[in-house]
C-alpha cells in the first residue's frame, strides 16, 4: 500500500513572493510534484491555525506555507505570524499524536522558482515516507454549510 501511496499535500502560499515563485517554477518549465494544491492567499499572516488542523482533518496528508522571505513581508510581520502558527499547530499535532511533520513554513521570494519547486519535491518526498494522514484511519467528517 505505501508503495502507491500519493500524498495529498496543501500549500497556502502568499501572493507576493511564493505564488510567484510558483509562476516562475512553471514559466521555466521546472516540475514538482501534482500531489501539492497551492492555495493562493494575500499574506502568510492570513493562514489560521484553524486552516492547517482543517486540512489536515479533512484529508491532507502535509500541509505548508510558503510566504515571503523574513524581513520581507508586504505586510510587515505576517510570516512571523505565520512561523508562529506553524509552530503551535506542530506542537499541538504532536501532543494529538500525528507527526508534526506534516506541516511546515517555508520561505520564498519571487525570484526564487526552482527553490519553490525544491520545496515542493522536499516536502512531497517528506510526507510520502511518513505513509497516509488521518484518511488513512478515519473519514473527514461531515461539515455543514456554517462551518
Ligand atoms: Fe508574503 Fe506577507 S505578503 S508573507
Amino acid at each position: 500500500m505505501k508503495d502507491t501511496f500519493e500524498p495529498v499535500i496543501v500549500c497556502f502560499c502568499c501572493q507576493w513572493c511564493s505564488y510567484a515563485a510558483a509562476d516562475l517554477a512553471g514559466s521555466m518549465r521546472l516540475s514538482y510534484p501534482t500531489n501539492v494544491r497551492i492555495i493562493r492567499i494575500p499574506c502568510t499572516g492570513r493562514v489560521d491555525v484553524k486552516f492547517l488542523l482543517s486540512a489536515i482533518e479533512d484529508g491532507a496528508d502535509g500541509v505548508f506555507i510558503s510566504g515571503c522571505l523574513l524581513g520581507d513581508c508586504h505586510y510587515r510581520t505576517g510570516n512571523y505570524f505565520a512561523t508562529k502558527r506553524v509552530a503551535f499547530v506542530k506542537n499541538l499535532l504532536e501532543k494529538v499524536g500525528v507527526n508534526p511533520d506534516r506541516v511546515e513554513m517555508y520561505y520564498n521570494s519571487s525570484a526564487m522558482g526552482p527553490q519553490f519547486a525544491q520545496t515542493c519535491r522536499d516536502f512531497t518526498d517528506r510526507i510520502r515516507k511518513l505513509g497516509p494522514g488521518l484518511r488513512a484511519v478515519a473519514p473527514a467528517p461531515a461539515r455543514n454549510a456554517v462551518d
